[in-house]
């Protein structure tokens, strides 16, 4: 316990301490580099400098709750204009007898408060308002006079006024939607803004239905409503706008016009102990914001994506097909993963290009340029496909076609199912034969020569970086098989876009062939071992994640393409097969490469998946033990003349040494060595449903399930 004396003591010292922090005195400045903030007595809120965001060296000046574990949510910021005013590292603000002046590292003025009068101090308010003094205490400038996106306990917004949402949660730059309280017609209104300059569209959701609104009052008990010219209070306007038990000695209060257009009132509780602090929605308008703008510019969520709420608040999601613009900013909008093609650079019907795709409940009002009817879904969704102008055709009483970009998309008011259709692209892009005769040079530099063609070096020019590519110019095809191909082609093009182009990227390292046979030593153990991973996650792609499975075929060392960085893509679909619909088994007769063709290929029974399983045991055990699975032996060592019978008989007798010679570093890694040889075993057994699934198989190999002990390969035998 302490003595009364002491209390006393320890009183006066906080008293003191207090007032030192709160009060700022002239010309003592802060800089970005001292980790320093002007602190209100209480210590709830702090002014200074925060960096903008962790790698840029750019600050603004703000003013934040400092109390909150965690949590450091920005009331205010320094606006040059309209702008966020931002200050390199090095910059400094102070207050001067003119005001509050910020300049950067070589003295330059960045921006500056002007107060109305001499400044004799500054003070960090409890509040969260930021005061400069004159000579008789009175504030001649305050932070609550300029308020940004959020408004506090007893800050009010007058006739003019304005709050201006942020861009996104992390981003302070202005962003798209203005809180506008309407001088001429004394009305407090929500509006989307032509984003990036000011102007404001019409107005979204009024806040008051006065029309002789005179103060928007957020008052200390934490309350906020529209004050009219008479004195009434009015409410904001809107179901989702109740009424509330306020305690101002249990949270904090902030309303701010949300970045998504939404003027929320939050709560904090101010005890920290309760299990889940953090700012919780109190009430809001509008209701629903994916309802409510309904105007220029691309909404809440921006284009292309459609908004849904979700817990009181707006979710956006990218149509198929399509994906974030800024992959970090879920509300920035979609765009489409192709380009739209037209006209005469098109060189394959639409039809082949592009197909529908269906969805259920959302629209995008604002996107039509046709409206048709009499019109089957069918016959919609044709009419979209022909028109290269139409990005989406939606179903319904009429035909309605619409064009890029699309707007304020969201979820139809009615509960009535739309059926709405968009573009999707094949992912297959057609080239003339002109054009790639002069990316070739005139088909002159053969990188190789694979099934049915030679493969030619070329370079195309795009707008990305790695334009050189491989053409494959196909020859012995006779009309039929070349239908089939296209066909077949287009399909896969449907199905997956990795790495699935007629015409290649150009891979500097050539074929796994060519590092596991070739001249040069073969690439070491690790490397190999991360070569193996990739293409069997590669197989596992085609087997199980695409829309419809799709069999390869043709693996071999040859097929596989190496690329600068040792990445391994699979090529060559020539001869793949599409798994369309159920089917699980195709009947096609496939003609492969011996050595890693799968038993079942030969006798004209329906093929699975596991013939490419098998084909990668082969694989497998050849990029264990760099060399080829079939090759001749001197006399007395024929017994390794045959790669796939050789490796099991070495697993039985624990012979893992011979296998890989002196290849020390797959030896220093006996245990997988001898799990992938297993590996590999189980994926060259003669009958099909013996041999796991790709999925098994990446997971052996990545250790997550054992690997049991193989039967032999060949049971019959
Ligand atoms: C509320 O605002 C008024 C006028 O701006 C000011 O005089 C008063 O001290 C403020 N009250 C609190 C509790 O901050
Ligand atoms: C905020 O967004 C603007 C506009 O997209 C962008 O130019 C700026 O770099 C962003 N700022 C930060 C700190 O990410
Ligand atoms: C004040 O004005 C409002 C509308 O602006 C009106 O409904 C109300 O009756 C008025 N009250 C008084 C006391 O004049
Ligand atoms: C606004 O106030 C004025 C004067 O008090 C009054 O004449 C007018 O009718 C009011 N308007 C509305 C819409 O209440
Ligand atoms: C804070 O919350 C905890 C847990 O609910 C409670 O035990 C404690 O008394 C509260 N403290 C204050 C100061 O209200
Ligand atoms: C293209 O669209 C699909 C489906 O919306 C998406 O999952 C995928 O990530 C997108 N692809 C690219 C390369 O952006």
């Amino acid at each position: 316990m302490l003595s009364g004396t002491n209390r006393i003591i320890l009183y006066i010292i906080q008293v003191l301490t207090s007032r030192v922090f709160a009060k700022v005195e002239l010309n003592k400045p802060l800089t970005t580099d001292d980790n320093n903030a002007w602190r209100s007595a209480s210590g709830e809120f702090a002014f200074g400098f925060r960096q903008l965001n962790n790698d840029t060296k750019l600050f603004m000046v703000a003013i934040w709750y400092n109390m909150m574990p965690g949590d450091q949510t920005v009331v205010w910021s320094a606006k040059r204009g309209y702008k966020l005013a931002t200050a390199p590292t090095g910059s400094r603000i102070q207050i001067t007898s003119e005001g509050l002046v910020l300049t950067g590292p070589k003295g330059d003025s960045i921006w500056i408060a002007n107060s109305k009068d001499i400044v004799s101090e500054g003070a960090m308010l409890d509040s969260g308002n930021f005061v400069l003094l004159n000579g008789n205490s009175e504030h001649v400038w305050q932070s609550f006079d300029y308020p940004t996106d959020t408004l506090l306990p007893n800050q009010s917004l007058q006739l003019g006024g304005v709050l201006t949402s942020r861009l996104t949660d992390t981003n302070f730059t202005t962003g798209r939607f203005q809180l506008y309280f309407h001088k001429g017609d004394s009305h407090v209104l929500l509006c989307p803004l032509g984003w990036p300059s000011q102007l404001r569209y019409e107005s979204y959701h009024t806040i008051d239905d006065s029309g002789n609104a005179s103060q928007l009052v957020f008052d200390k008990s934490g309350d906020i409503y529209v004050e009219t010219t008479n004195g009434t209070r009015i409410q904001p306007q809107g179901s989702t706008w109740g009424n509330s038990n306020l305690d101002l000695d249990r949270n904090y209060y902030r309303a701010t016009l949300d970045f998504t257009g939404v003027f929320t009132q939050y709560a904090y509780p101010r005890n920290s102990t309760i299990a889940q602090p953090g700012w919780k929605i109190i009430r809001y308008v509008p209701g629903n914001i994916c309802e409510a703008v309904n105007q220029y510019g691309s909404g809440c969520c921006g284009y292309n994506s459609y908004c849904s709420m979700e817990n009181q608040r707006p979710t956006c999601t990218c149509l198929y097909g399509y994906s974030l613009v800024d992959p970090s900013n879920p509300f920035g909008g979609c765009q489409l993963n192709f380009t739209l093609t037209c006209g005469a650079d098109v060189q394959a019907p639409p039809d082949e290009l592009y197909e529908m795709h269906e969805f259920k409940n959302f629209n995008f009002p604002l996107a039509d340029y046709e409206k048709i009817q009499p019109y089957t879904r069918q016959e919609c969704q044709q009419a979209c496909l022909q028109d290269c102008m139409c990005a989406l055709a939606i179903s319904g009483d009429f035909c309605w076609k619409k064009r890029l970009p699309l707007v304020n998309g969201r979820e139809p008011k009615l509960k009535k199912v739309v059926q709405a259709s968009s573009l999707l692209e094949t992912n297959l892009h057609s080239f003339s034969y002109e054009a790639l005769k002069e990316a070739t040079w005139g088909f002159s530099e053969e990188l190789g020569r694979g099934s049915c063609g030679i493969v030619y070096k070329g370079k195309l020019e795009a707008a990305t970086s790695c334009n050189l590519i491989a053409v494959k110019r196909l020859d012995r095809l006779t009309q039929e098989r070349e239908k089939e191909f296209r066909t077949e082609l287009s399909a896969i093009g449907k199905t997956c876009h990795k790495n699935l182009l007629l015409v290649y990227e150009f891979m500097s390292n050539g074929t796994l062939a060519d590092i596991l046979f070739g001249q040069s030593k073969a690439p070491i153990w690790n490397t190999r071992v991360r070569l193996a991973l990739g293409i069997a996650r590669g197989l596992l792609y085609l087997h199980e994640e695409c829309d419809s499975a799709i069999i390869h075929c043709d693996i071999k060392p040859q097929n596989i393409l190496i690329d600068e960085h040792f990445n391994a893509k699979i090529s060559d679909f020539g001869l793949a097969k599409l798994l369309l619909f159920d089917q699980s088994r195709t009947n096609t007769m496939i003609r492969g490469t011996r050595g890693y063709v799968a038993p079942e290929s030969f006798k004209n029974v329906a093929v699975t998946v596991k013939v490419d399983v098998y084909s990668f045991g082969v694989m497998l055990l050849e990029m264990i033990c760099c060399r080829r699975s079939v090759m001749t032996m001197e006399a007395g060592e024929e017994e390794k003349a045959i790669l796939t019978d050789w490796a099991y008989d070495c697993c039985v007798e624990g012979k893992l040494h011979d296998l890989v010679e002196n290849d020390k570093e797959a030896l220093s890694d006996i245990g997988r060595l001898e799990k992938w040889i297993k590996i590999a075993i189980w994926c060259i057994q003669e009958h099909p449903e013996m041999r796991p699934t790709m999925g098994k198989v990446n997971q052996m190999m990545e250790g997550l399930v054992e690997v049991p002990n193989p039967p032999s390969p060949n049971p019959d035998v």
